[in-house]
């Protein structure tokens, strides 16, 4: 077995989705030697089978909503159908640019990229096709898969996951989403919108149920007013396959028929068969446990992204690898803060948030020590030419700042980059009513809120 024992980098890296490549790139910016391991694509899921082509499909899903709607608007216009193959080619289009952009800065970097299947074999060394890199620092970045429950088996075909319905070469006429949670409200919506007769099957009493009451309240109001139909409360028993798809018996006794059946029930930590567990890396329930500063319990052995417990989300895993390559190069980042991080569900309408739900928030501070205030975009302008319905909805430690933001509505993902200042700068309702927002935008509405919150309010009932 050949063994570079000569060559000791400064980093290896198992993995290159989000989290690992962000360390990277940021690594060799620093000036350290990287090696990048993937076995797949560089780019990841996010890339690849997760944000950006979902992304894309739920963009379609807007235009195929603005052709039939547009009557709303004075314009004439109907939907002529869904052309599958046409939206594949658009979306593909903007991974591969994207995919090609990505390949071209590791390589300008002068990263050692390595493509092959790695393994952890010693608490300094990946071994990838029998070749040995070893690394002052290793950093385990390898990601995760579409769970399923225990006797649902994925056929690819019928019973598919995120990763096949990406790729469908059809509208199906009719789908059953197991999983209310962001996955599956996001294909629901992006599947309603090319004309898919779809029901989400959700356990919770709620849709999207890690976040705020009042927002899963509005989408689940919206979704009713957009034909997407959902069982919350509800639990998945069986599944059948039917001539023309699937039966999907819930534990109820109630029976759903579809074509095919989407599972959306989370997504599992890629830690098995990479030799973690011979390594004594600590692990629960599959997720490798660090420290805050993302140390495993193996001294030069770091983890980042969805393998970590906490958010799954691709712009975590970005934050997580800079700040490892930072703590590498003896430049001491300030811990990230879980809660500082924002959480957007893409579905239409748009579920944003930053911090605590109300619930949480009244759990941490006390019943009396929070409050609340909801300003609606039926008083915001942008938002009413666009035709869409929700709030900002803001919760504060009475007399102290701002510590949780949460919005319903078309495109208030957008909103989001301002509310996590707000949130990160424990900025107080009074100091945001001061600062000048756009009109007409819908980021009004963000000043709008604070302004009430603040007592001021100008658009807004008092
Ligand atoms: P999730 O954890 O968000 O939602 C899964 C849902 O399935 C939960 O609400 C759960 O209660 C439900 N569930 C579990 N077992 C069930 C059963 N037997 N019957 C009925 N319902 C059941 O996971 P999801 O949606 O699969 O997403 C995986 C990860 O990917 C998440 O952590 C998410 O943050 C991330 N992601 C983020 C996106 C974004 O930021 N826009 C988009 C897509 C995924």
């Amino acid at each position: 077995m050949a063994d570079n024992a000569d060559t000791v980098f400064d980093v290896v890296i198992l993995g290159g989705g989000s989290g690992g490549y962000a360390c990277a790139l940021r690594a060799a910016e620093l000036g350290l030697s990287v090696v990048l391991v993937e076995k797949d694509k560089l780019g990841g899921t996010c890339l690849h089978r997760g944000c950006i082509p979902t992304k894309a499909l739920l963009h379609a899903g807007e235009v195929a909503d603005s052709a039939r709607e547009g009557e709303q608007f004075g314009v004439r216009s109907s939907l002529e159908g869904v052309d599958m193959a046409g939206v594949n080619k658009y979306k593909d289009g903007v991974v591969a640019r994207l995919y090609k952009g990505l390949q071209g800065l590791v390589k300008s970097r002068k990263i050692t990229y390595v493509e092959g299947e790695g393994r952890l074999v010693g608490p300094d060394a990946v071994e990838v096709d029998g070749q040995r890199y070893r690394g002052h620092h290793v950093v385990l970045a390898t990601g995760s898969y579409s769970r399923t429950l225990p006797g649902l088996d994925i056929d690819g075909q019928r019973v598919i996951t995120s990763d096949h319905a990406i790729n469908l070469d059809h509208v199906p006429v009719s789908a059953v989403v197991l999983g209310g949670g962001v996955i599956g409200v996001e294909f629901a919506s992006a599947w309603r919108s090319f004309g898919v007769e779809v029901t989400v099957v959700e356990a919770l009493p709620r849709l999207v149920p890690s976040e705020d009451e009042a927002c899963s309240k509005a989408l689940e109001r919206a979704f009713r007013k957009r034909k997407i139909n959902f069982k919350t409360g509800a639990r998945f028993a069986s599944v059948a396959h039917t001539d023309s798809g699937v039966k999907v018996s819930l534990e109820s006794g109630d029976t759903l028929e579809a074509e095919l059946l989407l599972v959306a029930v989370g997504r599992g930590p890629n830690t098995a068969g990479v030799g973690y567990e011979e390594q004594d890396v600590r692990m629960e329930g599959g997720f490798v446990l660090t420290d805050e500063r993302l140390r495993t319990n193996l001294p030069h052995v770091f983890a980042v992204g969805d393998i970590v417990p906490g958010l799954q989300l691709a712009h975590r895993g970005f934050q997580q690898g800079i700040f490892i390559a930072e703590e590498i190069a003896g430049l001491a980042p300030a811990v990230i803060d879980e809660l500082g991080i924002p959480r957007v569900t893409y579905s239409e309408p748009e579920v944003a948030s930053m911090g605590l739900s109300e619930a949480d928030a009244k759990e941490k501070y006390g019943e009396d020590a929070v409050e609340s205030l909801t300003y609606d975009l039926a008083g915001n302008g942008k938002s009413q030419i666009l035709k869409t319905a929700g709030f900002i909805k803001l919760v504060r430690e009475k007399d102290g700042p701002v510590v949780g933001i949460h919005m319903v509505g078309s495109r208030v993902g957008e909103q989001v980059g301002e509310a996590q200042l707000i949130y990160n700068w424990e900025a107080y309702p009074a100091e945001v009513a001061q600062l000048v927002h756009a009109h007409p935008t819908q980021n009004e509405a963000m000043g709008e809120a604070h302004l009430a919150l603040a007592g001021k309010p100008l658009h807004a009932h008092g």
